[in-house]
């Protein structure tokens, strides 16, 4: 498959990588300095070139579109048309972020809006789906899992069920299990359990977000039969 990515920084550039060893084709973009992907395109090879942001959108059957949201009106500027028609899949998380690098959730947007649903109205062309928002970016290293059994769920959400069915693979190619969350709409509730998770951090895990891996693993497992009795 032709991917674009559309911001390699710490989800993007490690999704390349996974995408990269399972053969797909990548042309890859930074959103801010490119000299920093150097280490990043020597590492994937043949499998992937450098390309500006409007590049690596033309180039994709598959975006990744992985950047900050206050970034997100400057990199659909730059990307314009070229993202018409395209499956897009969306990491955001709708952070604002302070000068010296704290971040802050904006609960006041998230109460009836998703970054999924802005993305499809400034790109009403694209394919939008939600995907890769609640895993902190360290747990999306394959060498995270090597001792784990079960692979950590990646909930998807989109009204466009190709686009959807492609994100399973994609999703399945970079190691993890596949769970369909439902249409876009339900980005609003996988952006808010990314809240819960840094609550979670900080009062268990001393603030790593990444080490809260499991966390909403979905499991599928068959108990036995489970009675439910109605008390008159
Ligand atoms: N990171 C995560 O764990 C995570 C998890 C789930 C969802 N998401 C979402 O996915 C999207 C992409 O996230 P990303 O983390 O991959 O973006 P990113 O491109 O790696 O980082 C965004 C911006 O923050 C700067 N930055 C990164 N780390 C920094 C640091 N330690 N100190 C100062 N500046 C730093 C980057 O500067 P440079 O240009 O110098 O790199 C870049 O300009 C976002 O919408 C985010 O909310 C992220």
């Amino acid at each position: 498959m032709k991917i674009g990515i559309l911001n390699a920084g710490n989800i993007g550039g490690r999704l390349a990588r996974a995408w990269a060893a399972a053969g797909h084709d990548l042309v890859v973009a930074k959103d801010g300095e490119a000299r920093k992907l150097g280490p990043l395109l020597e590492d994937l090879g043949d499998r992937a070139r450098f390309g500006t942001i409007r590049e690596a959108a033309a180039f994709g059957d598959v975006v990744l579109f992985s950047v900050y949201w206050p970034r997100v009106g400057a990199i659909v500027e730059a990307a314009r048309d070229a993202l018409d028609g395209k499956i897009v899949i969306e990491t955001m998380n709708p952070l604002g972020v302070t000068a010296d690098f704290n971040h802050v959730h904006d609960l006041a947007f998230m109460r009836d809006g998703s970054t999924s649903e802005d993305l499809q109205r400034r790109l009403p062309r694209a394919r939008i789906v939600k995907a890769f928002n609640l895993l902190a970016a360290p747990a999306l290293d394959a060498a995270a899992w090597a001792e784990v059994p079960a692979k950590p769920s990646i909930f998807f959400a989109s009204d466009d069920a190709g686009a959807g069915d492609v994100t399973r693979r994609l999703i399945g190619d970079a190691g993890f299990k596949a769970v369909n969350a439902g249409p876009l709409q339900v980005a609003r509730q996988l952006e808010q359990l990314g809240v819960l998770l840094h609550h979670i951090a900080e009062h268990e895990f001393a603030g790593e977000a990444d080490l809260v891996r499991l966390a909403f693993t979905v499991v599928e497992a068959k108990p036995g039969p489970v009675m439910r009795e109605r008390i008159a």
